[in-house]
């Protein structure tokens, strides 16, 4: 039994919600369950609540500032977690990873360089890439036997031809993967070979499952950690998103310099309040919130696996080692994306992420979000069957 309640459905309508409340601008309907953006549907753990009302309630907020007490509670949390000890100067506080991967482009690439990036991948890789005026390269995942692997023999010819910046989901969204010790040595061992720079997106670093480790890549040796750029963050793990507090790892002095540089750039010195009440109360306090958390979001994906099975079983669910996050293959159905994603939409009234948005190699896929109660996964699912009903 949780001590939190996870099945409790909050209402999440007019809070400024991007998921519930801007389906009509994103899916050109306001009547649709949303199964889609990646934040969750359950309260932010008690030890956050508590901590953000207290400084409400003190009720001055004037400008602040991270502290030693922001970067130890981070830093304990990775080596907790992670087995990782980082050197609290290493880290730079960044509003956000979307923000953080921009400013890396800005600071260590020029206008028309290659970027790196594995797709299917999170939309905004190739979106800041592009709107950077750089060029992105694809590394194509490959599907085997329902898991995404990297093709190593493509992914070095690129490496080796002029990339400046390879940018790494790990854990991979939208495929789930937790990349194993093997795979992430292998990545490094090209990026030291082909001296190619490497930011490591490790956003969803604590959404793991069990029977999978996540090994944050700076952590392998000291000299991929002085070539890599590591985001992380509370953000996901505790669903607190809309506080936009990240942190961005930089061993190496003269990179975190420049990318510091970049931020002050524009203008950005510090992060909010709450972002840095909410830091550190979850890294301090979260760990047992967390761990529940994983054990609900698990059996979440047991009914997606078991409904899909039974009731929908031209699907095919591609398992989460990671992320709360679902890639669903509907490519046996013999439909476009559009008309799928038409069905689910309009007749099922339910809107998850079309794979298109991924990538071209998304085509023939949904990303479905199971971060909520299970009585609304439940119900997006049901959907789901009803919008592909006959
Ligand atoms: C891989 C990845 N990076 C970054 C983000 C967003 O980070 P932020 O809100 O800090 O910009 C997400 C959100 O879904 C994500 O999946």
């Amino acid at each position: 039994m949780s001590h939190y309640s996870f099945d409790h459905v909050v209402n999440r309508k007019q809070t400024q919600s991007v998921k519930w409340d801007k389906t009509d601008t994103f899916f050109g309907s306001s009547d649709v369950l949303p199964l889609w953006v990646a934040d969750m549907d359950f309260l932010a753990p008690p030890d956050v609540l508590n901590a953000l009302q207290e400084r409400v309630n003190h009720g001055v907020f004037g400008y602040s500032a991270t502290s030693s007490e922001t970067s130890s509670a981070l830093t304990q949390w990775l080596q907790r977690k992670h087995q990782w000890s980082v050197n609290e100067d290493s880290i730079v506080y960044s509003p956000g990873i979307v923000f953080a991967i921009s400013m890396a482009i800005q600071a260590f690439t020029k206008q028309g360089d290659h970027i790196l990036i594995q797709s299917p991948v999170y939309t905004p890789f190739f979106e800041m890439v592009k709107l950077n005026d750089r060029q992105v390269v694809e590394n194509p995942l490959h599907l085997k036997d329902d898991r995404y692997e990297i093709d190593f023999t493509d992914l070095e010819e690129k490496l080796a031809n002029d990339i400046k910046l390879m940018i790494l989901c790990s854990p991979h969204n939208p495929v789930g993967r937790v990349w194993t010790r093997e795979e992430l040595t292998k990545i490094a061992a090209l990026c030291i070979k082909y001296n190619v720079l490497l930011l490591s997106d490790e956003i969803h670093s604590d959404l793991i499952y069990q029977s999978h480790k996540h090994i944050p890549i700076s952590s392998l040796d000291d000299q991929i950690a002085k070539q890599t750029i590591t985001c992380v963050a509370p953000s996901k793990t505790f669903n607190i998103p809309g506080l936009q507090a990240s942190a961005i790892i930089i061993p190496n002095e003269q990179l975190r310099e420049a990318y510091n540089k970049q931020q002050q750039k524009q203008g950005f010195f510090t992060l909010n309040t709450f972002g840095i009440i909410a830091i550190e109360a979850a890294y301090r306090k979260g760990d047992a919130w967390l761990n529940d958390l994983l054990l609900y979001l698990e059996e979440n994906v047991k009914l997606v696996e078991s409904f899909i099975q039974s009731k929908l079983p031209d699907l095919r669910v591609i398992k989460p080692e990671g992320t709360y996050l679902m890639w669903i293959d509907f490519r046996n159905l013999n439909m476009t994306d559009e008309q799928f994603n038409h069905l689910l939409l309009h007749k099922g009234k339910v809107a998850v992420e079309p794979g298109t948005k991924y990538g071209e190699n998304g085509s023939g896929f949904v990303r479905l979000n199971i971060a909520c109660p299970r009585s609304t996964l439940l119900e997006g699912l049901e959907r789901i069957e009803r919008a592909l009903s006959t």
